[in-house]
């Protein structure tokens, strides 16, 4: 089976992009999920300056979910460049997605003018941050205009395509996927963490992270990450790269059906180790020459002839 798949005019080897925020800071280390079956890779979110982190500990994982509040740490544009430059001139065939956050909108402009000259393949734009409200105040993401402000202003000043990273944390995200559509986005990205979540250490009556409060993610916010997707593909016609708890190639498949054409590859890291990329991959493939799927795309939006996005409960 042809396991490519096109996204805003870039082939993908197959739908699985590395998600935002694992194992994405070094070329060498895209490099190696490249070799080890990533179909893309996506850069943690890059700063225009330095940003430091939030103090350890800053993750809990266990086999239902991960709570994290990393507070998004990173060393900047102009080092990151560097990385970014280095897994350019590999040209071994898996796209680049560069992520980019800012606390101003500005930023998130001075952040894209440094990239352009770069060409990566894609831009994702990260304005549904939840870990780093104390510092820059409520993610851009959970505002029709705000979201359509940072959206505007990114897709000014570049020819990229730019994928508009959504946070499930609002009441309607149909809404802002219309907003950030109608403002120029080419794609979507769906989901962002859940949260704020808080996970108790009951011996001390203490949170366990630092910061108290994180980010959820994992196999168990995948149903609530499967109905974002679903109702943003029911509202905007642009491509989507769907993630949240993706863990096996069904899960996989359910995302594409949703209305995914990518689908991120995240927790599956720490659940399956770096081979999952391959065995999502392989157990994708299984399923469809099983079920006489003939190419990815014949999958996508599927569930959508049966069912609309009105199913409340
Ligand atoms: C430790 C950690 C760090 C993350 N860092 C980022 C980040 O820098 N930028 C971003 O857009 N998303 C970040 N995310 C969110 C993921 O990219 C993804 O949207 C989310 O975790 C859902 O996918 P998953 O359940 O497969 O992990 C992070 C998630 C985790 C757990």
């Amino acid at each position: 089976m042809d396991t490519s798949i096109d996204f805003l005019g870039v082939t993908f080897p197959n739908p699985l992009v590395l998600c935002s925020g694992y194992l994405g800071i070094t070329a060498s280390t895209w490099d190696n999920l490249a070799r080890k079956g990533a179909g893309g890779i996506t850069t943690k979110s890059i700063w225009l300056n330095e940003h430091k982190g939030h103090n350890n500990p800053v993750i809990l994982a266990n086999e239902d979910f991960i709570c994290n509040a990393v507070g998004v740490p990173d060393a900047g544009i102009e080092k990151a460049k560097e990385e970014f430059k280095e897994y350019l001139k590999r040209n071994n065939g898996v796209p680049l997605i560069v992520n980019i956050i800012g606390g101003k909108a500005d930023d998130f402009v001075a952040i894209t003018e440094a990239v352009n000259e770069l060409k990566p393949q894609l831009i994702e734009v990260n304005i549904s941050c939840p870990n780093v409200e104390d510092e820059h105040g409520k993610p851009f993401a959970t505002s029709c205009p705000d979201a359509a402000r940072v959206t505007k202003m990114v897709k000014s000043v570049t020819d990229i395509p730019i994928i508009i990273k959504l946070s499930p944390n609002v009441e309607n995200i149909q809404e802002i996927a219309q907003a950030v559509v109608e403002a120029g986005a080419d794609g979507i990205t769906a989901i962002n963490t859940y949260g704020p979540g808080l996970v108790i250490d009951i011996d001390s009556a203490q949170p366990i992270l630092a910061n108290k409060v994180g980010g959820v993610s994992g196999p168990g916010i995948k149903p609530l990450a499967v109905k974002k997707v679903f109702d943003i593909a029911a509202a905007v016609d642009v491509p989507i790269i769907g993630m949240g708890g993706v863990k096996t190639g069904r899960d996989a498949i359910e995302f594409m059906m949703a209305g995914a054409t990518l689908v991120g590859i995240g927790s599956a890291l720490y659940y399956r180790g770096e081979a999952a990329f391959k065995i999502v991959l392989d157990e994708m493939v299984e399923w469809c020459e099983a079920s006489g799927v003939k190419s990815f795309s014949e999958i996508v939006k599927k569930t959508h002839s049966v069912l609309d996005s009105s199913s409340s409960l």
